[in-house]
């Protein structure tokens, strides 16, 4: 079955065409614009600036993957949760095709397409149960899948998202958006208990999760040990930077050992809390996916532990290109829904920003 796939719920225009069997998905083509480089002068991504350049690239996006590849069978689509000015864009494209082309339409979850990025892998395939962590700018949520096509999310976060917390956290620091990647490469020169910040909710029992708190535990000590770039300004800045860059501050802790220590909570809070669930539900598979998933830290830790602790259960992550949003993700969840007839006539199809993953 050719599956055309369509991402437009953030900050990526993202199309791809795949071909799926029993035997898994194979990507026939694809492209992605990324809006970064506009975004990042603003600090975060703006959704009037977003849901127009989604408009703009879309179709060529679509032709080109198109050029010299068979007419595809279905199309799915991003129709939820994310921004509403991007989600309407691949909706109503989406739409259109299916109407223009007489094929039918799959409205698909953001949050399943990451999850079904780890079998854009050749080879991975999900066992179900299965737990997922899907972990990335706008979400944190473990989520349990005892088929295709049926989850239940166990614990969210109740505030910010931890990719959320990385990208505020690195504003401080004076890292463009997104800074969650540039963060974890300072933290690799870093100490990771160079400092104790708070792990949010790590001793409830729940699998829930709050990083808003850690957010301004960061703030506060980055203002009060003059490691943030939140007050000077010019050449103001770079000799603030200095004293603790030479060893003479009277505080030896550098840049690396905030960024090593602050990744090391995130990663504590979501290991600890992702490993409650396996030892609850004893899932066959663990997937971790999502922007943050990208993150080394996490995934040797969930790999690690994994293999010492949970030999029964195996342990999925994306390749390092799926993490981020992407369109092939999304035919890939799109191929479940249609082994199972579960297609949106284009009459009917609506973007939903809020479109949670409890069904
Ligand atoms: O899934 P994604 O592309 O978009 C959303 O659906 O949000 O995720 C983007 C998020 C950003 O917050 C970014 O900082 C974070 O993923 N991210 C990382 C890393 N790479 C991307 N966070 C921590 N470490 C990384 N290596
Ligand atoms: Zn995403």
């Amino acid at each position: 079955m050719i599956i055309l796939g369509i991402e437009s719920s953030c900050d990526d225009t993202s199309v791809a065409l795949l071909d799926c069997s029993e035997q898994g998905c194979v990507v026939l083509s694809e492209k992605t614009a990324s809006q970064i480089d506009v975004h990042k002068k603003y600090g975060g991504v703006v959704p009037e600036i977003a849901g127009r350049m989604h408009a703009e690239k879309i179709i060529p996006l679509i032709e080109e993957i198109l050029k010299d590849q068979p007419k595809p069978d279905a199309i799915a689509v991003t129709a939820g949760p994310g921004l509403i000015t991007g989600l309407i864009v691949g909706v109503e494209a989406a739409r259109t095709l299916s109407m223009v082309w007489n094929i039918p339409l799959i409205a698909t979850n953001h949050l399943q397409g990451h999850v079904y990025s780890v079998e854009l892998t050749p080879g991975q395939k999900i066992e179900y149960p299965a737990i997922a962590l899907v972990v990335s700018g706008g979400h944190t949520e473990i989520v349990q899948i005892n088929e295709p096509g049926s989850y239940k999310v166990l614990g969210a976060t109740k505030d910010d998202a931890a990719g959320e917390c990385f990208d505020k956290v690195a504003k401080l620091l004076d890292i463009p958006y997104p800074g969650g990647p540039q963060i974890s490469k300072l933290a690799m020169n870093g100490k990771t208990d160079a400092i104790n910040l708070p792990r949010p909710m790590i001793k409830e029992n729940n699998f829930e999760f709050s990083f808003s708190g850690l957010k301004t535990a960061a703030l506060y000590w980055l203002r009060d040990h003059k490691l943030a770039a939140v007050n000077p300004t010019g050449i103001g800045k770079i000799f603030s930077w200095l004293p603790s860059r030479l060893g003479i501050s009277g505080d030896p802790i550098t840049r690396e050992d905030f960024c090593a220590s602050f990744e090391q909570s995130i990663v504590d809070v979501l290991a600890y809390k992702t490993l409650k669930a396996v030892e609850k539900i004893k899932p066959k598979t663990l997937v971790l996916a999502g922007g943050v998933s990208a993150n080394k830290k996490l995934r040797e830790c969930l790999q690690k532990n994994i293999t010492d602790n949970f030999p029964d259960t195996k342990f999925l992550c994306p390749e390092l290109k799926y993490c981020m949003d992407n369109g092939a993700m999304i035919a890939v969840a799109g191929y479940y829904q249609a082994q199972k007839n579960n297609y949106t006539k284009w009459e009917d199809i609506k973007a939903d920003p809020n479109w949670h993953l409890n069904f």
